[in-house]
Parts: structure tokens; sequence; C-alpha cells
């Protein structure tokens, strides 16, 4: 495993990039917009910056990491040399299966393809290209450069090889591999997903408040973030997707959004990203 390519210059995408050049792999970024492709070295930049102030990496780290991204607006381009692909597009079914059709047709026969989706099918994604032993989910969290999990995800034909390979691949990045089956949201999203939307309904229903209910959570469980905050943090549409597929998946109503996520998301109201969710951001 020499060369990475990285698909999506987005926050996860970012921050893939940023921790595979970071321990010393080439890495390949793409994506069909240019200016995404300058801001997201700009953020890596940032992140490195405060990485290298409180003093846990060297300037000479900085300077290698940011030589070791190449940035490609081509997807065919960018791939061919490719050992592995992590695909961290946006969380859209369609796009997805068809990113996958294409890498099946521009990467080396022997290149694995992987993909950061937080719940969407690896077994309904590697179907869609002749390799589906070679597909698998590398699922990071989000501060990537910060969080230590890498959640992998084992599709129906997922090669007991490509696992071990990306096992190995995750520890060579500082993180902390976990290995689980694919069933909808897998088990990080299966777990986080409910609690946030019970925190939902709890607001819903009136029973506290959004302040309340996040300082339970964290000074009572400690988390570092409440479920309101870490859901705007994510991204309420991104929560209700997820919602979605865990209800789709299992037709259990114990999944069912709340209502008042489900209007949140309709009127625009996404978290940080649009400047507003259950809090308010400048
Ligand atoms: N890059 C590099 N370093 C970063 C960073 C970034 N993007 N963001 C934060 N950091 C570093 C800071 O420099 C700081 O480092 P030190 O500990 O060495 O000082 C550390 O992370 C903590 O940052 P801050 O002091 O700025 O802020 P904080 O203490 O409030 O922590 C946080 C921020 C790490 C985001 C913390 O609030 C946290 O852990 N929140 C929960 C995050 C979480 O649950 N993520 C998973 C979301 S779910 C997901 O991603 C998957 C999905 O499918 C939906």
């Amino acid at each position: 495993m020499q060369q990475i390519a990285v698909i999506g210059a987005g926050t996860m995408g970012n921050g893939i990039a940023h921790v595979f050049a970071q321990n010393g792999f080439k890495v390949n970024l793409i994506d069909v917009s240019a200016p995404a492709l300058e801001k997201a070295l700009q953020t890596i930049d940032r992140n490195l910056e405060r990485q290298l102030s409180k003093g846990t990496i060297t300037a000479e780290v900085q300077q290698q990491t940011l030589q070791r991204i190449a940035t490609f607006t081509d997807l065919a381009e960018g791939v061919q040399s490719a050992d592995l692909v992590v695909e961290a597009a946006t969380e859209n079914t369609d796009l997805k299966l068809k990113i996958f059709r294409d890498l099946d047709q521009h990467t080396a026969p022997g290149a694995i393809l992987a993909t950061n989706t937080s719940s969407i099918s690896i077994t309904r994604i590697a179907a869609v290209t002749k390799r589906p032993e070679k597909v698998i989910g590398m699922h990071f969290m989000n501060p990537v450069p910060v969080m230590k999990l890498v959640e992998i995800i084992n599709g129906y034909a997922t090669e007991k090889t490509v696992t071990d390979t990306i096992v190995d691949l995750s520890k060579k990045l500082d993180k902390i591999p976990c290995v689980v089956n694919d069933y909808p949201g897998f088990i990080a999203n299966r777990i986080l997903m409910p609690m946030i939307n019970e925190a939902i309904y709890s607001l819903y229903e009136g029973v506290a408040g959004v302040a309340e209910i996040d300082t339970v959570m964290k000074l009572g469980m400690a988390h570092p973030m409440g479920p309101l905050q870490l859901a705007d943090f994510i991204g309420l549409d991104v929560c209700l997707s997820i919602l979605r597929v865990l209800h789709d998946g299992f037709g259990n109503p114990k999944y069912a959004p709340c209502p008042l996520l489900v209007n949140m998301v309709t009127a625009g109201y996404l978290g940080v990203k649009t400047g507003e969710g259950f809090y308010k951001y400048e």
C-alpha cells in the first residue's frame, strides 16, 4: 500500500487525506470541484497548524504531509495508480453506485475499493462492481484527525485478506480498527442515531430544553458533546437520512425519525453547516 486515492474533498474526505498523508502515504485527493479541492487543502493546512501549535507534530511533518497530497478533478486520472481508493463523496446512494462503477473500470484489478459511507449497504455498493470481494467499508469519525475509531465493515462478499489489509492499514494511521458486519447503520450509527432521535423526541415532547438535555448527557454520561449539539455537528440532514436507512432496513417503528427532526431538515435548519440547528452558529 503506497498510493491512496480519496474521493470527495468535503469534511470527511479532507480529514481522511490528512491522516493518510501524515502517516507517510501518497494521496491523490479527487473532487469534481476545483474550489472544493482548494478549500480542502486550506483546511488540512489549518488543522496541521493546530497540531503544530499543540506540539503533536513537527514543522517537518507538517510540510511533508502537504507535499504528499496531489489534487485531481478527473477521477480516472486520480485513481489509475491507486492501491486503495477511499470514497468519501456525498451520502447519496445513486452517486456512490455511479462512482463505484467508474472506479471498477478505472482502477487496477487488484486495487481495494473502500467507502466511508455512514449507512449505505456495502453489499449493495459492491454488487455494482466486478470485484465485490475487494469492496469494504472504512468508516472514519469526524473530526478524522482526532477520532481514534475506524469502523471496518465487511460486505457479504468481502475477502478476509482485504479485511486484514484494512485492519493493518488503520493501525498504521494510528487508529483503532473495529470490524463489523453489513447491516443497517452498522454499529456506530445503529446505536448513536436512536440516542440522538430520543434526545430530539424528549425536546419535541417538552420533557426538557436543549441545554438541559445536552447537559444531562455531557455531565451525566461523560459524553464530549450532548446529543443535540452532536446532531448539529454531524448535520441534521445526515442524521435524518441515517434514521431512514435504519427504519427502512429493519422495518421497526422504534427507528422512526422524530417529526421535529423532519421539520427542521425540511426548513433547512441543518446545524453547524447552515448556521442554525438546535443551536445558532456565527
Ligand atoms: N484536526 C486536528 N485536530 C483537531 C481538529 C481537527 N479537525 N479538531 C479538533 N482538534 C483537536 C484540538 O487541537 C484539540 O487537541 P488537544 O486535545 O491536543 O488540545 C482536541 O482536538 C480537542 O479540540 P478542542 O479543544 O478545539 O475542542 P473540544 O475539546 O471541544 O473537542 C471534539 C472537539 C474533538 C470535536 C469533541 O467535542 C468531540 O470529541 N466531540 C464528539 C465527536 C464525535 O462524537 N464524533 C463522531 C461523530 S459521528 C461520525 O462522525 C460518524 C457518522 O457516521 C455520523
